[in-house]
């Protein structure tokens, strides 16, 4: 099946990890060996860059990799920096970008929509992190993921690049904390009604319907089939639970069972 008849999307955010290339061609694996003929489920693995190429080998439609970031840059004097288009080159198809932990060093608005362009221009898909740092009683972290959308939309003016574009609500308070501080799937549900209603806002109903919605933040196997059915969201977006072959499995075994 091809992936964009994929129902469900469920991402492993490797983050600073494992160690070694070997220990990540192990971890992915065993998660390729199980993963590699799922009818309804697409799983992007996100490595730390220098894996990317290590792991693309293996092919199937079912298991993609992707970069957890990439540079404003293009090329030029940028000591350090990784382009789109280099990762893009070695098997990355996916970009995350604007995760909270890339936003608190430093990623700004601005610099999240220059990053999507880059890694669309490279001929990337992207997946777009927003959320807010904590919940009041009066909703105005509303009023931040308005803000943080409505900075995403715009700055795609070429509206070809929408069907490329996923987001992925992530509360920063949920994320790396204790599995029982996960959202409600009440909760994520009304998120995600809230993201379409500023999509549907800013880009029309044409594209704004069919935006694709993550959750991520203190996803486990517990969680991960009521979070994905109650919370009405196409995916989720993994991070401790996907070092671990034998758990991220089960959460992509709910998905491929809803
Ligand atoms: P977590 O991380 O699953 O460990 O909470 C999620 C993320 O940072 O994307």
């Amino acid at each position: 099946m091809a992936q964009t008849q994929k129902k469900f999307i469920i991402v492993g955010n490797w983050k600073l990890n494992p160690a070694t290339g070997e220990e990540a061609k192990t971890l992915f694996g065993a998660i390729f060996k199980k993963a590699q003929n799922l009818a309804r489920v697409l799983v992007i693995i996100l490595p730390p860059a220098p894996f990317i190429n290590i792991l693309s080998g293996k092919k199937s439609d079912s298991v993609l990799l992707g970069a957890q970031d990439v540079s404003v840059e293009t090329s030029g004097s940028f000591t350090g920096l990784i382009s789109a288009s280099q990762v893009a080159s070695v098997g990355a198809q996916y970009a995350l970008i604007g995760h909270s932990e890339r936003r608190k060093m430093g990623d700004t608005d601005s610099i999240v929509s220059q990053k999507v362009l880059q890694a669309f221009t490279a001929g990337m898909k992207v997946i777009v992190c927003i959320g807010e740092k904590e919940r009041d009683e009066h909703a105005h972290y509303l009023r931040a993921i308005r803000e943080q959308l409505v900075s995403i939309f715009n700055a795609i003016s070429d509206k070809k690049y929408m069907k490329n574009l996923v987001i992925a609500y992530e509360p920063i308070w949920a994320i790396g904390a204790s599995y029982d501080r996960a959202p409600k799937p009440s909760d994520v549900h009304e998120m995600v009604l809230y993201i379409k209603k500023v999509a549907i806002e800013v880009l029309g109903k044409e594209f704004g319907l069919k935006i694709k919605i993550l959750y991520g933040g203190s996803v486990n196997a517990e969680n991960a089939g009521t979070i994905i059915r109650e919370g009405a969201v196409n995916g989720l977006l993994v991070g401790r639970q996907s070092l671990d072959a034998k758990e991220f499995l089960k959460i992509i075994d709910h998905a491929e069972h809803v």
